[in-house]
Formats: structure tokens, C-alpha cells, sequence
């Protein structure tokens, strides 16, 4: 399903950042001097660019080194915020705490086995006060069964989300194109959550 990251990268170039990402932003009404986020699955950083701009402070994590790259190479990267890049499997690797953990179509691509662990390092890792962002997929989803990718229950989702005060929750279901040009049957979970208290 992942097939050639690049081909993404590609044909998602220039794109405006993510609507739960600048949801999530606006949350913070201090704005991002001295904030601090980790951008999961970054691709080449259409968000981590927009939280850069910012002020934020930005490690953003992808498995594939065609994204880092890219994003390191960026020719629109602000001089303001600070980034960091690790090029790494999110559910393999630890991140300081931080304010703001986003994960835009990133996080289904962890396997079902390693879900559970990813989930509940991500909400240790936020701040009391700090924000999720990004996208979960459901079971009517095309991918799902058959391509490793976890997807859950609208049930399961407001149970992981029992400890965050939700900000945005949509729940998406449509026939559209992939960035690679296939069409595709989606069933994506639009979250923006903030940490209600240290319970997790
Ligand atoms: C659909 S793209 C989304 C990229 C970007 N967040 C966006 O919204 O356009 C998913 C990204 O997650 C990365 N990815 C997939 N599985 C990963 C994993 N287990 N650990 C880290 N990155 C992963 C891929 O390399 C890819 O860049």
C-alpha cells in the first residue's frame, strides 16, 4: 500500500499544511515561542513547515529517507522555530515531552501489533494541556484487512480519545483519489484532541 514514498512526495509537493495541524496550532493561543511538537510521519513537512514558521520547536520522524531529505532540503524552510530530524520508525523510537504530538495519515500505517504501545507512549509524551492532531482510519476503509494497516472502530477511537477534550472530530467517508491517482474508498477519524489531565 505505502509503495514508492516518493511518488507521494511528488505529487503532494507544495501542498498547504493540514487542517487539523493548523486547528491544533491555533489551540495555542501563546503561539509556538518556546513550544515544542513532534511531527510523526512528517513526509517531506508540509505541517512541520507551517509550525516552523510558527516558532515552534520541531522533531519531525519518518521512516523513509526520501522525506527527510526533502524536508531538510526544503528551499521554503522559515529561519524561525528549531528543527530536528530523525529518520526513524515512530513506534520504534522515544521523543522527549511535548506540547504537541501531530500525526497527519501517518499513524494507520503502523502495524496492528505495534498500535497499542505507539498509542499509549504518544499520550504519556504530551504535556498536561498539550494537543493531538491527525487522522485515524476506520474499518470501511479500503485498506483495511488486507495491507497491515490499523484501522479502528468509531467506538475505539473515542475510547482512545476518553482522555483528551476534543477540539475537532469529524468522521469522513468517501470515494476519492489517492495523491497517486487511484481511487480509493476512505474512512478516516479527523481528530484535534487536548490532554485533559496526566491520566494516562
Ligand atoms: C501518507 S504520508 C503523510 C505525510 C505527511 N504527514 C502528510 O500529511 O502529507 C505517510 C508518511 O508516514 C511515513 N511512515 C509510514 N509508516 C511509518 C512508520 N512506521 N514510522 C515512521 N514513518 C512512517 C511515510 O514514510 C510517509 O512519509
Amino acid at each position: 500500500m505505502s509503495g514508492n514514498w516518493r511518488d507521494y512526495y511528488e505529487a503532494t509537493a507544495g501542498r498547504p499544511p493540514r487542517r487539523t495541524t493548523l486547528a491544533a496550532l491555533a489551540g495555542f493561543s501563546q503561539g509556538g515561542g518556546g513550544r515544542s511538537a513532534v511531527d510523526l510521519g512528517c513526509g517531506d513537512g508540509r505541517d512541520a513547515v507551517e509550525m516552523l514558521r510558527q516558532g515552534w520547536t520541531v522533531l519531525a520522524i519518518d521512516a523513509e529517507p526520501a522525506a527527510i531529505e526533502r524536508l531538510s532540503g526544503r528551499s521554503d524552510l522559515p529561519g524561525t522555530g528549531k528543527l530536528d530530524l530523525s529518520c526513524a520508525r515512530f513506534e520504534e523510537i522515544d521523543w522527549p515531552p511535548v506540547d504537541l504530538v501531530n500525526a497527519s495519515f501517518s499513524l494507520p500505517l503502523c502495524p496492528p501489533s505495534a498500535f497499542p504501545r505507539l498509542w499509549r507512549r504518544l499520550c504519556r509524551s504530551l504535556k498536561p494541556g498539550g494537543r493531538f492532531s491527525g487522522q485515524l482510519y476506520g474499518f470501511r476503509d479500503e485498506w483495511a484487512g488486507s495491507s497491515g494497516t490499523t484501522h479502528h472502530h468509531r467506538t475505539e477511537v473515542e475510547r482512545l480519545l476518553s482522555g483528551f477534550d476534543l477540539e475537532l472530530f469529524e468522521e469522513e467517508e468517501s470515494d476519492a483519489l489517492t495523491p497517486r491517482g487511484k481511487t480509493k474508498h476512505w474512512h478516516i477519524f479527523h481528530i484535534v484532541g487536548r490532554k485533559r489531565s496526566n491520566i494516562f
